[in-house]
């Protein structure tokens, strides 16, 4: 374990089928191998728990944000690193997110909705133009970017590695992941070494 760690929230906003699951998993499984305390808030986890029963209206979003930020300020006052994977469509709960706390990283994982409408990775995009999903993000219902993310990651123009190397750099920039890795001849390597 890291002795050394800082709680951080780092902030994962982003259409469905834009990659947000899938960094937040790298950068998981990278800080993890480094020592690091991390949980994954993970929208589509979460509504079928601590947030289940709540729809895709603005209140019941709002909502679902205040809940999941809330247990992840819990985590950050015990220096644990959350990492908060959810659509997040409205930039003034976002905004309200960011002001509540003091450890905020935002990272807008940006994706033209034609390329998450091809992954279709869930099968909902297709749904959602058959009339069955209403109000979904991106197709009848609004997604509002983010003007000054710390983080921008655009999931149609990199890997997954260097999509995942930004967030790790930045973390590196701001202090709160100093990576401890060792190439086989014993000299330091830094995140910037591998993504
Ligand atoms: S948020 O808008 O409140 O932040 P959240 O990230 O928790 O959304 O949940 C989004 C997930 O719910 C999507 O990844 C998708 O699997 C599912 N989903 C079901 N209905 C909708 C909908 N109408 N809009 C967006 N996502 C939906």
């Amino acid at each position: 374990m890291r002795l050394e760690q800082k709680g951080l929230t780092v902030w994962f906003t982003g259409l469905s089928g834009a990659g947000k699951t899938t960094i937040s998993c790298v950068v998981e499984n990278e800080l993890r191998s480094q020592g690091y305390k991390v949980e994954v808030l993970d929208g589509d986890v979460l509504r079928q728990c601590l947030t289940k029963g709540l729809g895709f209206s603005k209140e019941d979003r709002d909502e679902n944000i205040r809940r999941i930020g809330y247990v992840a300020n819990l985590l950050v006052r015990n220096d644990v690193i959350v990492l908060v994977s959810v659509i997040s469509p409205y930039r003034q709960i976002r905004t309200e997110m960011r002001r509540d706390m003091a450890d905020f990283v935002e990272v807008y994982v940006n994706a033209p909705l034609e390329i998450c409408e091809q992954r279709d990775t869930k099968g909902l995009y297709k749904k959602a133009r058959a009339g069955e999903i209403k109000n979904f993000t991106g197709i009848d219902d609004p997604y509002e970017p983010p003007l000054f993310p710390e983080v921008t990651c655009n999931t149609h123009q990199e890997t997954i590695a260097e999509s995942a190397g930004k967030v790790l750099r930045k973390m590196e920039e701001l202090g709160y992941y100093l990576p401890l890795m060792y190439s086989q001849n014993g000299s330091n390597l830094q995140a910037s070494d591998i993504f």
